[in-house]
């Protein structure tokens, strides 16, 4: 169960739009392990590849009462609805801000037997799925704000960052105190 420290903002990879996966192989099968290990580490709700320093469409998201979710190739083929939540990032930990989205989507996503798959989604995995794949075009959810209250945000992420190096983040195993 290895777990794969988070790139954070800041770096390059976050910014690139990711490869499309040609063959669902071996290597693919363990990233998204490991992308699934990392997440309930770091007590997220979804992990993109990219966040693990892998540029492919390859994403993770585990919301609500919805089953767990395996993201290759992902596509949103319709959308209803706005809804605005506050979200944040493994990325851009202790970060929050409200963000628009669709409020219910149809995922169309390749499954781990390399078959195209079609889910309805709402509320928050919905929100969780449309996050992961912004991540997977390079998109954070910062670039949904205002200009204003991103560039609050970026200051509070500097502050917090002071002294900081690098932009890789250890994820130690989820502690048993809870
Ligand atoms: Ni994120």
């Amino acid at each position: 169960m290895p777990l794969r420290p988070i790139h954070l903002l800041g770096s390059p990879i976050l910014r690139k739009r990711s490869d499309e996966v040609e063959t669902i192989n071996e290597d693919v099968r363990t990233l998204v392990q490991d992308l699934f290990d990392t997440m309930y580490a770091a007590e997220g709700i979804g992990l993109a590849a990219n966040q693990v320093g892998v540029a492919r469409r390859v994403a993770v998201v585990d919301a609500e009462d919805d089953p767990r979710l395996v993201l290759i190739n992902p596509v949103v083929l319709e959308r209803e609805g706005t809804t605005r939540e506050e979200e944040g990032c493994l990325s851009i930990p202790d970060i929050f801000g409200d963000v628009n989205r669709a409020e219910q989507i149809v995922l169309e996503t390749t499954n781990l037997d390399g078959k195209r798959e079609r889910f309805e989604l709402k509320e928050l995995t919905a929100r969780a799925v449309q996050h992961e794949i912004d991540h997977l075009d390079g998109v954070l959810f910062l670039d949904h704000l205002s200009p204003l209250k991103r560039q609050m945000l970026l200051k509070k992420w500097k502050k917090l960052r002071k002294g900081e190096t690098g932009y890789l983040k250890e994820v130690s195993p989820a502690s048993t105190a809870g």
